[in-house]
């Protein structure tokens, strides 16, 4: 099938990828010529397993392609709109310049019996505002909401757990319209149709609410886990055990009720904020109320990793070299952004600490994002002379493959405060260190 995908950041370089890897012949329209130029020759604009070689592949075969011309869309049955929706300057709610602009500089090159099929999270209302638009052209618009998650995006793109088509719908039903708009859609996602896929075929209001409702639970649990580590803190209990207990039941399940430092990233701090506003807007702000503690656990236990430092260090961080293990906001990706790990670092800084970070994949980002903190490649240059080290992204290159023992030898002082309580406790105390854990004695 021929599809356009607009915006060829994170969401859509992916699908469009991913799209020509299952065989669609894929336009990927961005308006950043710099992006475009990069994906053109097949360079992915950021670290993500996999999509390098389904792009390389995409090309090579002539089923993809990048450019910055709108016109290119035309022709194509299905358009995917993957632009951003960042949170608004100076205020909580989600900017949606990007998806009405996009959708704007479509809307002539549409031709009657199009899909476009909307990817970006959006506040609920937004494509009942777009629909009229998209229909004036005798196209039809769905809401297809993105589930991935990062450092996992192609399989989740390719192979996702479950498909949401929202459609022009009335009286709770898809109109004919509506059917027809899905049935499109699951000969867009026929790899995974054909692996009986949950395919859920809502209205537009729930296939939006689904997207945000899904990381306000994901972000809610990590935060309620994060809230029992404060608990855990002053009753000398351990929260990674409460977690494995708790998590057996299985209707709570043992999966994103990791303690530590918290979520951060491109998606779930935001969309809990734009979905408070989006609440507040729609005179339902108490029914999300407690999203505003789950933002405020959230946040806290920052200022409490950079607490345990200062404590394990006597006091102060002044003039005491802190190695930071990590800086993108969960491995597997050089992403950055709202990352806990580099404001963790940017605190110890503030407060005097002589701070250096090492990250596998994310160092040029950080560099470029705060150029006052000093970084250093090699893990183990990173840890020498340390006074103390934390761990504050669970990369396997510190959390399976170095040797306590080995550590010590590098450090001028054995502190260590596990930030994503994924270091083995035991295994660093046996070799010397001090071992700080975030809700555990
Ligand atoms: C999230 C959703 O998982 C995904 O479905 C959605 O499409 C986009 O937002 P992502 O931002 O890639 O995906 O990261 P995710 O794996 O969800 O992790 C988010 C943050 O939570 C990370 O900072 C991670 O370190 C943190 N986290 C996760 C915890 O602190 N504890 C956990 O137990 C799990």
């Amino acid at each position: 099938m021929r599809m356009s995908v607009i915006g060829c950041g994170y969401l859509g370089a992916v699908h469009a990828a991913a799209m020509a890897s299952i065989g669609h012949d894929v336009v990927g329209i961005d308006v950043d010529a710099t992006k475009i130029a990069s994906l053109s020759v097949g360079d992915a604009p950021f670290f993500e397993p996999g999509l390098q070689e389904i792009l390389t592949e995409g090309i090579r075969s002539g089923r993809l392609r990048f450019t910055t011309d709108m016109a290119a869309a035309h022709g194509a049955a299905v358009h995917f709109i993957g632009v951003g929706t960042p949170q608004l300057k100076g205020g909580d709610a989600a900017d949606l310049t990007y998806v009405d602009a996009a959708v704007a500089a479509l809307l002539p090159h549409l031709s009657p019996g199009d899909l476009v099929a909307g990817k970006s999270t959006v506040p609920v209302g937004t494509a009942t505002r777009l629909a009229p638009s998209v229909a004036e052209r005798g196209a039809t618009l769905v809401w297809n909401p993105e589930f991935l998650r990062e450092g996992w995006a192609v399989q989740d793109t390719i192979d996702p757990d479950r498909l949401v088509a929202g459609v022009p719908s009335a009286d709770g039903e898809p109109t004919e319209e509506g059917a027809r708009a899905a049935a499109i859609l699951r000969e867009v996602y026929h790899t995974a149709v054909a692996k009986d896929t949950p395919f859920l075929v809502t209205d537009y209001a729930t296939a939006e609410l689904v997207k945000v409702a899904a990381n306000a639970f994901l972000a809610t649990k990590i935060s309620f886990i994060n809230a029992m580590a404060e608990i855990a803190e002053v009753t000398g209990a351990d929260v990674t055990q409460l977690a494995d207990a708790i998590g057996h039941d299985a209707r709570i399940g043992r999966r994103f009720l990791g303690a530590g430092i918290g979520f951060g990233g491109g998606c779930l701090p935001k969309d809990i904020r734009a979905f408070s506003a989006r609440a507040e807007e729609l005179g339902r702000g108490e029914s999300v109320g407690f999203l505003r503690e789950v933002d405020a656990i959230n946040l806290r236990r920052r200022s409490r990793a950079v607490e345990l430092v200062v404590d394990a260090l006597g006091g102060t961080v002044h003039g005491k070299k802190i190695t930071v293990l990590g800086a993108s906001f969960k491995p597997h990706s050089d992403d950055i952004r709202d990352s806990p790990a580099l404001d963790v670092a940017v605190r110890l800084h503030g407060l005097g600490g002589d701070v250096v970070v090492t990250d596998p994949a994310a160092l040029a980002n950080a560099r470029r994002a705060h150029p006052q903190l000093t970084y250093v490649d090699e893990r183990d240059e990173a840890l020498g002379d340390a006074d103390a080290v934390i761990v504050v992204t669970e990369w396997d290159q510190w959390r399976r493959e170095l040797d306590p023992a080995h550590a010590a030898t590098l450090v001028r002082g054995r502190v260590v405060i596990d930030g994503r309580n994924c270091l083995d406790a035991a295994a660093w105390r046996a070799a010397g260190w001090q071992y700080f854990g975030m809700g555990r004695p």
